[in-house]
C-alpha cells in the first residue's frame, strides 16, 4: 500500500510549516491567494501527502502537483501547471512522480498512459472548489461504467445487449477485467483476460485431466465475447454447432448432423472447457 511507504516517510517527515525548497513557496503562500482552495485541499485525500511528509519537499503540498510556484507567485496567473494546457506525458509526470512502483502499480505501462490519456482524464484533483466534496471514491471523476462509457461509445453499446456483463448494474466494473492502470498489460491480450476471467469463474480453465486445447492454448475469448452479445452464453456464434464446427469440421459419421439432436454440440459433450474424467468432454 502506498499508505504505509508513506508511514515509513512519515517518521522522518516534517510538518507542511517548513520552509519550502528552492523554486518552491510553499502551501503558506499559495493561502494568500487561495484561500478557498486550500481549505478544500485539507479535506481531500492528498491532505495525506502533506501530512505525511511525502517527498518532493516538505512543505511543499500544491507544488507537489502543480510544480515549483514562486515565480507563478510573482507573476499570476503565468508559470504554473495547470492540468488544462500541457502534454499528458508532463501531467502524468506530476502524478507518478509519488504513485509510481508503489504497491506494484505501474503506471507508465498503463494502457491510458501509453495511448496519451493522462490521469487527469479519469481523475479529479479533490480540491475542486466549484464541487461541495468529492462525491466518487477513489478521485474519480464519475463512477464506473459511465466513466469509461465517455470515451468509450462501441463497449457502452455492447454492453447494452442481451446477454451482457452487466456492468451498467453495478453486478462487476470495467476495472474487474481491466487493469486500467498498474497492469503491463495494453489490454485484454490472452493471459490477462484468462486471469480476469478465472478471478470469478473458477473452473473454467482447469487444470484438467483432459484439456480442450481450444481453451487451454487460445483461451476464452477464442469461444466467448466478454463484454455483450445476442448470442446465449455470450458465445462469438448464434449456433453451438457453428462455432464447434469451426476447428471441427470433420468429425464421426456418428453425428449425424441433418438431425437436430446433434446440432447442440453440448447436449452431449457438456464439460466443454475440460473434464477430468472423458477425453470427449462427454461428462
Ligand atoms: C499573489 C497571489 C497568488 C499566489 C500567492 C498564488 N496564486 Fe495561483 N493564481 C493567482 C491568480 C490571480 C490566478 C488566476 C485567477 C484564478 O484562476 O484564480 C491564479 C491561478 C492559479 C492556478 C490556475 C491557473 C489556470 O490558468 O487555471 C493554479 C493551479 C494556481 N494558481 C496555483 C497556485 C499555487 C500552487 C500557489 C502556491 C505556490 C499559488 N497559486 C499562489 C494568484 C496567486
Ligand atoms: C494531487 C495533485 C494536486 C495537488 C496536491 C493540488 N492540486 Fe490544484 N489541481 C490539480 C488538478 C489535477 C487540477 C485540475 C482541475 C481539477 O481536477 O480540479 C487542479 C486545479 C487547480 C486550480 C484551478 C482550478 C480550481 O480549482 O480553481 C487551482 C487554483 C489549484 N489547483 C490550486 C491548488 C492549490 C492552492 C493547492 C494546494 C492547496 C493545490 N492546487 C494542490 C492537482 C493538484
Ligand atoms: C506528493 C506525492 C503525491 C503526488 C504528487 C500525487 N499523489 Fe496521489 N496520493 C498521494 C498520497 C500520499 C495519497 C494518499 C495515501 C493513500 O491513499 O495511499 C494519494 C492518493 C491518491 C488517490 C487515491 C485517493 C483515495 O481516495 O483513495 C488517487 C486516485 C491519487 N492519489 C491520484 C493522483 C493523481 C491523479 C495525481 C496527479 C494529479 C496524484 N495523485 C499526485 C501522494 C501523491
Ligand atoms: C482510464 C481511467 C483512469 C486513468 C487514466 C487513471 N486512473 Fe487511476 N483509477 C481509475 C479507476 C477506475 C480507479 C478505481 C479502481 C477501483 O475501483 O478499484 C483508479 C484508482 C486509482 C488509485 C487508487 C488505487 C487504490 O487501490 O486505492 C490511484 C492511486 C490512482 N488511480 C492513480 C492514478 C494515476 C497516478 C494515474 C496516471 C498515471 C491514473 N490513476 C490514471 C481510473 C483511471
Ligand atoms: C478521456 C477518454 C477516456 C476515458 C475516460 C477512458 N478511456 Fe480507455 N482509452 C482511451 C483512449 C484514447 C484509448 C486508446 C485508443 C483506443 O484504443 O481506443 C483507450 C484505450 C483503452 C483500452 C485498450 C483498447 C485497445 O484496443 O487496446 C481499454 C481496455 C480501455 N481504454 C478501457 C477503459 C476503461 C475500463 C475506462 C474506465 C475506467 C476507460 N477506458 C476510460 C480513452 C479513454
Ligand atoms: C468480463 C471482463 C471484461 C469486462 C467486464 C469489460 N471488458 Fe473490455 N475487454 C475484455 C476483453 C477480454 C477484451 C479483449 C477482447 C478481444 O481481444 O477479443 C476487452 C476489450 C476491450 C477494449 C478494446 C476494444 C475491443 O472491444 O476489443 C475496450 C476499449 C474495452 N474492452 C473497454 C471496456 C469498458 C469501457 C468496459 C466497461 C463498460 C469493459 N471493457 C468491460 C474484458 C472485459
Ligand atoms: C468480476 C467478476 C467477473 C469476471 C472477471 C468475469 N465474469 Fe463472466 N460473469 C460474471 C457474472 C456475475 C455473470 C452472471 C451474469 C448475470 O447474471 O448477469 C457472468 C456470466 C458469464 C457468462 C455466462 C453468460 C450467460 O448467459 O450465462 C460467460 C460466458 C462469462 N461470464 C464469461 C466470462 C469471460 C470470458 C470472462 C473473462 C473475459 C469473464 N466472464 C469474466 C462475473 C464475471
Ligand atoms: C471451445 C470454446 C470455449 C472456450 C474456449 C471457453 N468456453 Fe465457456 N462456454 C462454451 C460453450 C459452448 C458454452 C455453453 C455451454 C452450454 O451450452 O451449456 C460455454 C459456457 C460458459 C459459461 C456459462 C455456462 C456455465 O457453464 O456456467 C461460462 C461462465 C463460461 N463458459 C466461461 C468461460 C471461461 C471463463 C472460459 C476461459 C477460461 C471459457 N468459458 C472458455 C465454450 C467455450
Ligand atoms: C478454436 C478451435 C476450436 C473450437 C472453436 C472448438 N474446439 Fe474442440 N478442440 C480443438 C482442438 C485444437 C482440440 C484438440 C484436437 C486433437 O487433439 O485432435 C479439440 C478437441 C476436442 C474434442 C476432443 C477430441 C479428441 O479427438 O480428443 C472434442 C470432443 C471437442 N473438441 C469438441 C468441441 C465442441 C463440442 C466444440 C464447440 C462447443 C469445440 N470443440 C470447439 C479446437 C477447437
Ligand atoms: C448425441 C450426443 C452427441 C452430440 C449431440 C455431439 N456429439 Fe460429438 N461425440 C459424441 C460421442 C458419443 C462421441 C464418441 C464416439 C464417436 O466419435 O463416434 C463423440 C465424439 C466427438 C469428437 C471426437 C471424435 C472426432 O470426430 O474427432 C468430436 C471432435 C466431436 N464429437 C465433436 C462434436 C461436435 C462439433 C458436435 C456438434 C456439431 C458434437 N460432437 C455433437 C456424442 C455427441
Amino acid at each position: 500500500m502506498l499508505l504505509c511507504s508513506a508511514l515509513l516517510l512519515g517518521g522522518q517527515s516534517v510538518s507542511a510549516q517548513e520552509p519550502p525548497e528552492a523554486g518552491y513557496a510553499g502551501m503558506d503562500t499559495c493561502e494568500i491567494c487561495h484561500e478557498d482552495v486550500v481549505t478544500a485541499f485539507k479535506k481531500s485525500p492528498h491532505w495525506a501527502a502533506v501530512r505525511l511528509g511525502i517527498p518532493p519537499g516538505d512543505g511543499v503540498g500544491c507544488e507537489s502537483c502543480h510544480g515549483p510556484g514562486e515565480a507563478h507567485v510573482e507573476d499570476a496567473p503565468e508559470h504554473i501547471i495547470t492540468f488544462r494546457d500541457e502534454p499528458a506525458r508532463e501531467r502524468i509526470a506530476q502524478c507518478v512522480s509519488c504513485h509510481e512502483g508503489r504497491s506494484g502499480m505501474r503506471f507508465r505501462r498503463g494502457i491510458h498512459t501509453l495511448a496519451g490519456q493522462a490521469c487527469d482524464v479519469c481523475h479529479v484533483s479533490g480540491h475542486d472548489v466549484s464541487k461541495a466534496a468529492v462525491a466518487v471514491p477513489k478521485l474519480l471523476k464519475d463512477s464506473e461504467p459511465e466513466l469509461c462509457f465517455d470515451c468509450h461509445a462501441r463497449q457502452a453499446a455492447e454492453m447494452t445487449m442481451p446477454f451482457r456483463h452487466r456492468t451498467s448494474d453495478g453486478v462487476l466494473k470495467c476495472s474487474d477485467c481491466h487493469g486500467v492502470h498498474g497492469k503491463s498489460v495494453r489490454r485484454m491480450e490472452k493471459h490477462a483476460a484468462q486471469e480476469a476471467c478465472q478471478n470469478c469463474h473458477r473452473g473454467k480453465q482447469g487444470p484438467f485431466m483432459f484439456e480442450h486445447l481450444a481453451n487451454t492454448v487460445t483461451g476464452c475469448v477464442t469461444c466467448h465475447v466478454p463484454h455483450g452479445s445476442t448470442n446465449p452464453k455470450l458465445l462469438i456464434r448464434h449456433q453451438v454447432s457453428f462455432l464447434c464446427l469451426e476447428c471441427h469440421s470433420v468429425i464421426t459419421r456418428y453425428h449425424d448432423l441433418s438431425q437436430t439432436r446433434f446440432q447442440n454440440c453440448t447436449v452431449c459433450h457438456t464439460a466443454i472447457h475440460g473434464s477430468q474424467v472423458n477425453s470427449l468432454f462427454l461428462r
